[in-house]
């Protein structure tokens, strides 16, 4: 059977929808209760208009950026979404391989279905891999995992700061969300990931656990979920290096701004230092990508579209949704006369709400 070529991020979507079962579908794609941040991480960014800049020579254009001392070859990495297995059976390991091919950072979430180790070897020697943490109550669980992924060649530990307790998705409760028996959190024994599901329970974290996970490890720590000024200031007290402006994709606490427009107010809080900012949460297109970097994110990262092409095509299909962002962002570059990531200044882009008539 001849299969129809996707040629944008939307069609992706609309396939995976009918390839992928309920229960599946009901986890992955909503928002949390009515939606509205849901549709407002989207709608955000057409509220922001590209100013392009003309006759500039982009005869070479050059993507490539620097996280945290490492370089990738684009500026949008693979946020950490769970569960990888449910839209694929090679799952984690696909992204994994995918994310090697591309050149970009992967992201693996603690709650996946393959283990840190496997992916690990999937991905390479050679890529670069962050590592999604929950602080749990139990320091011993947290410890391991982060052993293991210092062990295992993760850079840094993403601690997402946004999921005291699982946002309320509608899809989820009425199916009654399960992970079949076949597959299991493979980065946890079966008692520790069976109570982790009964109750979601994940962290009880306050600043001062930030403090306690950099006493315990080297690696560069980026918050993820971050999106009010004040919680930033307060994260430079705490010898962190990065962060990730998100709003969890809309799954945690609905009607919170999109993270676009909380993206300027985290860059503001942090200039002069080191922390480095980065977005998630509703993106879906190259010029998304370019009106991000411009506002002041070194890099995007995806959730949902990698899940996408995982349930379309496996590994092919995750490069393909990365190549189509690749290559919508480029052009974005091209057309608007920005050869590379510091040519993509602030003053390209521009607030509807102060667009003269
Ligand atoms: C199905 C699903 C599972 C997710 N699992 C995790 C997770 O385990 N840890 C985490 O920090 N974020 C998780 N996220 C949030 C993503 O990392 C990311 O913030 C979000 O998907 C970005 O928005 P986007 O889907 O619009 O790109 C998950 C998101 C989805 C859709």
């Amino acid at each position: 059977m001849a299969t129809r070529r996707l040629i944008c991020l939307e069609e992706y979507e609309e396939e995976a929808r009918s390839i992928l079962d309920r229960n599946t579908w009901g986890y992955y794609s909503p928002g949390a209760i009515a939606e509205y941040t849901l549709r407002d991480n989207l709608q955000a960014f057409n509220r922001y208009s590209i100013f392009p800049r003309v006759l500039v020579d982009v005869s070479l254009i050059d993507m490539s950026v620097r996280l945290l001392g490492d370089t990738i070859d684009m500026p949008i990495g693979i946020s950490p979404t769970a569960m990888q297995c449910l839209a694929h059976p090679d799952g984690e390991k696909a992204t994994a391989r995918a994310a090697a091919r591309m050149g970009t950072c992967l992201t693996l979430s603690s709650w996946s279905t393959t283990s840190i180790e496997e992916v690990a070897e999937h991905n390479g020697s050679h890529s670069l891999r962050w590592f999604q943490l929950y602080v749990y109550k139990d320091n011993n669980l947290t410890i391991d995992l982060v052993r293991r992924a210092e062990r295992e060649g993760f850079k840094a530990l993403v601690v997402t700061v946004d999921t005291p307790e699982s946002g309320t998705r509608f899809p989820e409760k009425r199916n009654k969300f399960y992970l079949p028996p076949h597959l299991k959190l493979a980065n946890f024994s079966d008692r520790d990931s069976t109570s982790l599901l009964i109750s979601w329970g994940i962290s009880l974290l306050f600043w001062d656990g930030i403090d306690w996970l950099r006493s315990i490890t080297r690696l560069p720590i980026v918050l993820k979920g971050i999106l009010r000024a004040d919680d930033a200031r307060e994260a430079m007290k705490h010898d962190i290096q990065g962060i990730l402006v998100s709003n969890h994709g809309a799954r945690q606490l609905d009607t919170v701004p999109a993270a676009i427009d909380a993206l300027s107010g985290i860059v503001e809080a942090v200039k002069g230092s080191n922390i480095e900012v980065y977005l998630d949460s509703g993106i879906r297109h190259g010029t998304d990508v370019f009106k991000a970097l411009a506002l002041g994110a070194r890099c995007v990262f995806i959730g949902r579209p990698v899940l996408w092409g995982l349930a379309v095509n496996g590994e092919e299909g995750v490069c393909e949704v990365l190549s189509i962002l690749r290559e919508e962002f480029r052009q974005a570059m091209v057309l608007s006369g920005t050869p590379n990531i510091s040519s993509i200044t602030k003053d390209l882009v521009m607030h509807r709400s102060h667009a003269k008539l």
